[in-house]
């Protein structure tokens, strides 16, 4: 198949890449000359308007897809992998009289491409269920499970996925505050803690770093802003991102002071959560 890829970011060129690795032609797009100049040297073509892409991928950041999208060559498939929020894609596709679907990523930054060669899930929103099946085709060498839902369902997945994992950050970070205030080493708490089956080892090994990367605090503000737009306050979610600030803060009061964030091991270690 010929497949097009607009925004040669993590996500475009892990799509991309994957896609060729599964025996596709893969054509891509991307305003920054920089990042073109990389997807040529790894061989890519360009997309171009002679290009007629059986399916088209749109991995620009969340901001660029009301532009970009109307511009997007036509194609059967047209599929939104940037984060939106529930009902962007079904409201776009009826502005434009465009069939649109929406397949979440949930990939890590750093390890971008071999997570998108090793889903867990791989999840697919549709509206149209013969569209979704013939998406799916594309995937299914991957031998993951992959569900069709609504685009609603897909995206608020997406988000809902992000805000757990800010969560459990911002949980063990209050509990190191509150730590803190007694000397108790919070991750040896924490360790104690994920003794238990129940406690997610993702969570308990987080304490007095945030949550950074480019995704979690952005995806839990656009889960907020989702909600409240629809009338409910999420308390919860907001202390999540309240208690993320505080630990931010805290950080950059310590590096002012010279002090330099430390593992207890000693180990200088990344802001956590650059995933997804
Ligand atoms: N980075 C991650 O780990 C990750 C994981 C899952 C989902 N996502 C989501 O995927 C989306 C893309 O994220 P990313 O990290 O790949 O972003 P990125 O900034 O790495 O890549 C986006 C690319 O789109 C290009 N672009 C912008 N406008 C364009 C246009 N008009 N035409 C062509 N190209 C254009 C940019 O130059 C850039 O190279 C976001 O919505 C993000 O939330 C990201």
């Amino acid at each position: 198949m010929i497949i097009g890829v607009i925004g040669y970011g993590v996500v475009g060129s892990a799509t991309a890449e994957l896609l060729r690795r599964l025996g596709h032609q893969v054509a891509v797009r991307d305003t920054d000359h920089f990042r073109m100049g990389e997807a040529r040297s790894e061989g890519f073509a360009e997309l171009d308007h002679e290009t007629k892409p059986d399916v088209l991928f749109i991995c620009v950041r969340e901001g660029h897809v009301r532009e970009v999208v109307p511009r997007a060559p036509e194609c059967p498939l047209t599929v939104i992998r940037s984060t939106v929020p529930p009902g962007t894609t079904e409201s776009l596709s009826e502005e434009l009289g465009r069939p649109l679907l929406f397949m979440p990523e949930i990939l890590r930054e750093a390890t971008a491409l071999w997570d998108a060669m090793n889903p867990n899930l791989i999840v697919i929103g549709c509206r149209d269920k013969e569209q979704g099946e013939r998406l799916a085709e594309l995937f299914t060498p991957l031998m993951a499970p992959i569900v069709l839902v609504p685009t609603s369902t897909a995206a608020m997945f997406k988000l809902t996925l992000n805000a757990y994992f800010h969560t459990l950050i911002s949980f063990w970070n209050e509990i190191h505050l509150i730590c803190d205030l007694t000397g108790v080493p919070s991750h040896v708490v924490g360790k104690l803690c994920s003794q238990d089956p129940r406690v997610s080892p993702y969570g308990a090994a987080m304490h007095g770093k945030p949550a950074g990367g480019t995704c979690l605090p952005k995806d839990l503000a656009q889960l907020i802003g989702f909600a409240e737009g629809n009338g409910y306050l999420p308390n919860l979610l907001t202390a999540v991102k309240d208690i993320n600030l505080k630990v931010v803060g805290q950080r950059v009061e310590l590096a002012t002071n010279g002090h330099h964030p430390q593992t207890p091991l000693g180990l200088r270690i990344a802001s956590v959560g650059s995933n997804t």
